[in-house]
């Protein structure tokens, strides 16, 4: 990992030998951002955005200044996940193919976690692999989707079915675009942040309960975004594709066995990506506690941190415990049958384990409002 600083931004350098990228982040990225196009215009590459109607219409002065660039600019048909689509996708390599996009060109995804992906997979597939960039406009996507090459779509079975590891040539998180976000977008967005410290660094734990809740103009915001992504970076180029039996990559799945579990369960839209797994972190605690590994003051420092944030700690409304366990069991984690977890061996320290006790995962759901 390299950095260069200055007083608006930073650059965090992922190190992946010829895939290595550049982070940028911090304020008033646009300049940047924009010189860059440019640059890729002037060596006669063809620059071809990426976006959704919502998030064209909030942050209508960047598109203009995308369009006096002369970049062209691709809505897809839908907001939020329903985008993440088979259709989305075949649609989306279509236009590449009407709009002559060749094997230089740049595909731009300026969009949250769902445009990030699904923009990224069709550059990761079309012609077997364009490059392409990432321009997150949400705080999830900031400090996670982002980072790290996961691309990928949605099939009717599961989230993220079908994909590929693609990473990016460049990424420019630009906190001046979280000031359209919504409110509870951005609490789902602390989700990741929280079980990014949680996982990685007590530090940056410390530093979100003294920073009390955040927002897109705290000045606090960008050197923790800067440490999100470095934890996920470091993780990453250890175990880019995710193949190490223990650990590795698989540890950013904190609270997600549990957390796509509601989403699942509860119908997608109900729960953001985020306060699922807000939710799922809680539970991943109170196993973890469960089983020895840690203190009970621990997993209420962590509730206060989610509370203090607006995540939920809780279901908001019972929902029925077979199906979250029979949704769990088709989790892309199971292996060999047994239910895998990342628990929590101490604040800033998680492993990857598998639990083989049903009962007390049934506990620990109806504790968390589930019902029989
Ligand atoms: N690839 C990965 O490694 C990875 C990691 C985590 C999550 N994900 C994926 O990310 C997705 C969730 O991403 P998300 O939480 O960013 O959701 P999202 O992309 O749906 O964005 C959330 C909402 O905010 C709107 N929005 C985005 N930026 C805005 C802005 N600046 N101003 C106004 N509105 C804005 C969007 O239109 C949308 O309605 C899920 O599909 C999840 O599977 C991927």
């Amino acid at each position: 990992m390299q950095y260069t600083a200055n007083e608006h931004s930073s650059t965090l350098r992922v190190m992946l030998g010829e895939r290595s990228y550049p982070i940028h982040i911090g304020a008033s990225q646009r300049d940047g951002l924009l010189a860059a196009l440019a640059a890729l215009k002037a060596q006669k590459r063809q620059v071809f955005v990426v976006t959704n109607p919502a998030i064209r219409e909030a942050q209508a002065a960047l598109f203009d200044e995308l369009c006096q660039e002369g970049v062209r600019a691709y809505e897809t048909s839908c907001d939020g996940e329903p985008a993440k689509e088979v259709g989305e996708l075949s649609h989306l390599w279509e236009t590449f193919a009407r709009e002559h996009l060749d094997r230089t060109s740049v595909i731009v995804a300026v969009g949250g976690g769902v445009i990030g992906d699904l923009a990224g997979f069709a550059a990761a597939t079309y012609l077997r692999g364009v490059d392409f960039i990432q321009v997150p406009t949400t705080l999830l996507a900031m400090v996670d989707s982002s980072v790290g090459g996961k691309t990928g779509i949605n099939l009717s079975a599961g989230k993220n079915l079908a994909g590929a590891f693609h990473q990016p040539i460049a990424v420019y998180a630009d906190t001046d675009l979280l000031a359209t976000l919504p409110g509870r977008e951005f609490a789902a967005g602390m989700a990741e942040v929280i079980k990014t410290a949680l996982l990685g660094d007590v530090a940056l734990l410390d530093k979100l309960e003294r920073a009390g809740r955040l927002h897109w103009r705290h000045a606090e915001l960008p050197a923790i975004i800067r440490r999100c992504c470095e934890i996920k970076a470091t993780i990453v180029r250890d175990d880019e594709c995710e193949t190490q039996c223990e650990g590795g990559r698989a540890l950013l799945n904190l609270g997600h066995t549990f957390g796509h579990a509601i989403e699942q369960v509860a119908g997608y839209g109900s729960y953001l990506h985020g306060e699922g797994v807000a939710i799922g972190t809680v539970l991943a605690a109170r196993l973890s506690q469960a089983l020895g590994l840690l203190a009970d003051g621990d997993v209420a420092r962590i509730e206060q941190l989610l509370r203090a944030n607006d995540l939920p700690t809780s279901l908001r409304e019972p929902l029925p415990l077979n199906a979250l366990l029979r949704t769990m069991s088709h989790d892309k984690k199971v292996l060999h049958g047994k239910l895998r977890f990342v628990t929590l061996h101490a604040l800033g320290k998680a492993a990857t384990q598998n639990v083989d006790a049903p009962q007390l995962i049934e506990r620990i759901w109806l504790d968390g409002g589930a019902s029989r």
